[in-house]
């Protein structure tokens, strides 16, 4: 699938990844982008960089009726990229409570979920089209500091796996993006080198592109992602010296 000509719609798009999957779409010849955020207001310098091509739309991803209003406004959609995501920073037993893991659960599995499930049948009737779906490399491993982070983009990263499976018949590609540390204001501590935004999302463009299935961009994702292959253990092990705060 060629991005030029795509209609594409990205959650979290004012800032980060998601502000890069606008530009890298445009610059790849997307005929249309819908820009979601929860404050559309920080979407207004996209709109006006790229006039009539970048549409601004209110979506909070963990808010049914934006849901469904978004998938009744963009009918057109052929790529639905689900970027939008949370790192509260917490451990699993360390955490006062389950706020924090209900909050990325909500966020970054049910959300996705949901959009997955709103968009299957307009992506159908636009002849199949991609999801792709931000997760992290750590949906492969759990890092303790990140630990309820961890567990739901691994709960995400089967949820790719699953949603790729029921749609293969209509021919929906099904990209699982799984970066390391991005330079982005979701991990500002966490120390460099991070991959910068614009590579995360060029390589998420191109595995669409390239019809690739799964990718680790950036030299820590490849790292891990050689290092679970060889060795799960180790690696397990190894990220069990982080621990949170
Ligand atoms: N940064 C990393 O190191 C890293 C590593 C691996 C994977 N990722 C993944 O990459 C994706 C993008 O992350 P990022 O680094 O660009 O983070 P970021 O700079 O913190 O941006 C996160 C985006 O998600 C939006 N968002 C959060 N909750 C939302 C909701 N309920 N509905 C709609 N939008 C919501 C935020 O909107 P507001 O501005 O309204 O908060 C923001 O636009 C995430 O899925 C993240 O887990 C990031």
């Amino acid at each position: 699938m060629q991005i030029k000509g795509q209609v594409a719609l990205v959650t979290g798009a004012n800032r980060g990844i998601g502000r890069a999957f606008v530009e890298g779409l445009m610059a790849a010849g997307a005929t249309t982008v819908y820009a979601t955020a929860r404050n559309p207001e920080r979407l207004t310098d996209l709109v006006e960089r790229y006039p009539g091509k970048v549409v601004a739309l209110k979506l909070d991803i963990t808010n049914a009726a934006d849901i469904a209003a978004a998938a009744e406004r963009c009918r057109d959609v052929s790529l639905l990229v689900n970027n939008a995501g949370i790192n509260q920073q917490a451990g699993l037993i360390r955490a006062g409570d389950l706020a924090h893991a209900r909050a990325e659960i909500e966020t970054n599995y049910l959300g996705p979920l949901a959009m997955c499930r709103a968009f299957a049948p307009i992506l159908k009737a636009n002849g199949g089209g991609a999801i792709v779906n931000m997760l992290s490399v750590l949906a492969r491993v759990n890092l303790p500091m990140y630990g309820s982070l961890s567990a739901s983009k691994a709960a995400a990263l089967s949820m790719t796996q699953g949603v790729r499976a029921e749609l293969a018949a209509q021919g929906t590609l099904v990209v699982g993006v799984l970066p390391g540390a991005c330079d982005t204001e979701m991990e500002p501590n966490f120390p460099p080198p991070k991959l910068p935004p614009a590579d995360a999302a060029g390589a998420a463009l191109d595995a669409v592109e390239r019809g690739i299935e799964d990718i680790y961009p950036g030299d820590m994702a490849t790292g891990m992602s050689q290092g679970l292959a060889a060795d799960p253990k180790a690696v397990e092990k190894d990220l069990a010296k982080y621990l949170p705060q």
